[in-house]
């Protein structure tokens, strides 16, 4: 059976990922899937829980009982947890700040990666995350290694923040980043890391076209 077609995006927080996949996906009438969304969404069911990010085994206790769903719409695309739409909540300060250390349990990578993959298992997908192209889909015939400097990845987050009304400095935006980036390619499990067989794309100074375009003509070469 012919395998269908899936293109995996993996790189650090904010090299602008989601938003290079989603245009892409729509280009192509592929199912696009934000896997961050999924790490996201378990960290704010803890919350809801009220069970403190420490207890892994109280997470995993709950993962059965935490249904993710995705629907399509633009800007973005709509997360709901349990049925209730939480696409801005889960990109609150707080879940950002935590959901490394819940997306470092081996439980929760497990649960979430057997739902990934029942994802891309029927149809032609676009996936983002940390570990697609080594863990989740190894066979994807596309795999990126999409990358930025971190002064840029925090000044595109400062201008987001800002078009959304939040509050939020420079110097803090680059700290957290550098956080983040370092917990995830640290964790003993899955850490980001570029695939053998990934194309690395630096975003630095680019447009947002400029890197569509750099991307689908990998693809197009591998159609
Ligand atoms: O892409 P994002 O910033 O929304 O991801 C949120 C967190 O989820 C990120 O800090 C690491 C984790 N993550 C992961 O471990 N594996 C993935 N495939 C996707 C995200």
């Amino acid at each position: 059976m012919k395998q269908n077609f899936q293109i995996a995006i993996d790189g650090p927080a904010s090299a602008g990922k989601s938003t290079i996949a989603k245009i892409i996906a729509a280009k192509l009438k592929y199912v696009y899937v934000d896997t961050g969304a999924m790490y996201r969404a378990i960290t704010l069911a803890a919350k809801r829980a009220g069970i403190p990010y420490q207890e892994e085994k109280e997470i995993t206790n709950l993962l059965p009982e935490t249904a993710i769903r995705f629907e399509p719409g633009t800007p973005v695309q709509h997360v709901f947890l349990n049925n209730e739409e939480v696409t801005d909540e889960i990109r609150s300060t707080e879940i950002t700040k935590n959901v490394s250390l819940v997306a470092s349990y081996a439980s929760v990578r497990q649960n979430l990666v057997n739902r990934q993959r029942m994802i891309a298992d029927s149809q032609n997908i676009i996936m983002d995350g940390r570990d697609i192209g080594t863990t989740v889909l190894p066979n994807a015939q596309v795999k990126i290694f999409l990358v930025a400097s971190v002064l840029e990845r925090a000044q595109r987050r400062l201008k987001e923040n800002i078009a959304k009304g939040m509050t939020s400095d420079l110097k803090t935006l680059q700290a957290d980043i550098e956080a983040r980036d370092y917990k995830d390619s640290h964790r003993k499990i899955s850490p980001l890391v570029q695939a053998k067989d990934a194309i690395l794309v630096d975003t630095t100074g680019k447009s947002i076209e400029v890197v569509v375009d750099e991307i689908t003509d990998i693809i197009r070469k591998k159609q």
